[in-house]
């Protein structure tokens, strides 16, 4: 499911332009070479059925023998030559192993560099903005939600230090790893003009190595907070009524809800399949072509039909190695703009957004009115599991 997931933003950039080309167009006036228009349709950014050349690669079998000694009869030509080079075709022996040793022209690499620095940017860049002004909206429309009631004075312990450890070393990494991140999408666009060349040779390879190495504390915090927490995020009936009432943000009263209410389960899950996704794709980065993974989700779209109910055709299922590291690397990012977006809002309503909330991940205890409001039913299950009367909750200091 995972691996379907993984597929569907990149193969609508890759795939969406393949059958642009329908009527195959006359060569003869080249001699079967490619045409003004083919070259003036690439450059329009269609993608134009290629095999021409692509399959243009010579056959030393059925050539005319060697006239003589200097003769240039027989074998493949230079041009079929560089062809079969270009299209990954060549026969290749290299001095050093590897997947990736043998490819010595990469066909996709314009593709993928015009896509990460124009749209991936500008789009990841909007979206985090749009983000950031959209909460600020919220906040001057809504204000802080307050705690309605009367405070007790009492409280409830939410969470437990080890819970509160693992929310936090999740938050730490991934908050690093979005900055830095954003360095290596981002900071020659802007860093270099702010602070010169030499400054940012240096705030990128420390920028990369803190990524990189810090990706294990996330992914090592990612499964913490899973086994702790999933049992909470399970979807149950109170879920529903919560959702259809928006979470009470803009109406008065407060939905029941457990330990976690919808709005929450839905950042949990977020966090979990999507930072998954984000874990399973960095690896890939980090060990170059040793963790391949889009052939064969493209393969298994394929045959399960995905990709045709999606409306991408056939999706290719064999790739060049650096195809692969593309595809990652494309996914790895986008993935991250869309959680980052989604976490900008968890962090504003668990700090700035809502009375009380920051408590349950500061100390662990909240306020039992607090409590009352937004997690009715989980109160009442932890005073039932207690035994003892509302009222019993340690008393605040
Ligand atoms: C400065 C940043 C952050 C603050 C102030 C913050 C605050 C909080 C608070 C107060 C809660 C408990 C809510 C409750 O008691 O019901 C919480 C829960 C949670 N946090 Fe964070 N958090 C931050 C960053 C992050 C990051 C970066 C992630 C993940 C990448 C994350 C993932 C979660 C998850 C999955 C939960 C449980 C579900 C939920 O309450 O929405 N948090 N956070």
């Amino acid at each position: 499911m995972l691996r379907a997931l993984i597929v569907l933003l990149l193969s609508a950039f890759f795939i969406s332009t393949a059958s642009a080309q329908e009527t195959a167009p006359d060569r003869a006036a080249t001699g079967g070479a490619q045409t003004l228009e083919d070259i003036l349709a690439r450059q329009r950014g269609e993608e134009i059925d290629d095999s021409f050349r692509r399959d243009a690669i010579g056959n030393p079998d059925a050539a005319a023998d060697i006239s003589n000694q200097l003769g240039t009869l027989g074998g493949a030509s230079d041009p079929e030559l560089w062809r079969a080079l270009r299209y990954n075709s060549a026969d290749i022996t290299a001095s050093n192993s590897g997947p990736a040793a043998t490819v010595l022209v990469q066909d996709g690499g314009m593709r993928w560099l015009m896509f990460r620095d124009g749209p991936l940017s500008t789009y990841g860049s909007y979206l985090l903005l749009g983000t950031i002004a959209l909460l600020a909206l919220f906040f001057v429309i809504r204000g802080r939600i307050r705690i309605d009631g009367e405070k007790t004075g009492r409280t409830i312990e939410r969470f437990k230090s080890v819970e509160r450890f693992g929310h936090w070393l999740l938050a730490g990494s991934f908050i690093l790893l979005g900055i830095t991140g954003l360095i290596s999408l981002l900071g020659r666009k802007f860093l270099i003009p702010a602070f010169g060349h030499e400054a940012f040779a240096f705030i990128a390879v420390g920028s990369k190595w803190v990524h990189n190495n810090v990706s294990w504390a996330f992914m090592v915090a990612l499964v913490m907070i899973f086994v702790m927490w999933v049992i909470h995020n399970l979807p149950d009936r109170s879920d529903i009524n919560w959702l259809l009432k928006g979470g009470g943000i803009f109406s008065k009263g407060h939905p029941p809800a457990k330990k976690f209410n919808a709005g929450q389960k839905l950042i949990f899950w977020s966090v979990i399949v999507l930072g998954t996704s984000i874990s399973v794709s960095g690896l890939a980065l980090l060990f170059p072509f040793e963790l391949p993974m889009f052939a064969a989700t493209f393969a298994k779209m394929n045959s399960l039909g995905i990709s045709g109910v999606l409306g991408l055709g056939e999706l290719p299922t064999v790739l060049a190695p650096h195809e692969e590291m593309q595809l990652a690397q494309l996914w790895h990012a986008i993935v991250s703009f869309v959680l980052m977006a989604i976490i900008l809002a968890h962090i504003y309503i668990g700090s700035v957004g809502m009375e009380g909330a920051y408590d349950a991940m500061g100390t662990g205890q909240v306020e039992e009115q607090w409590a009352r409001e937004h997690h009715s039913l989980w109160v009442e299950e932890v005073k039932e599991k207690e035994g003892a009367a509302p009222g019993g909750a340690t008393p605040a200091e």
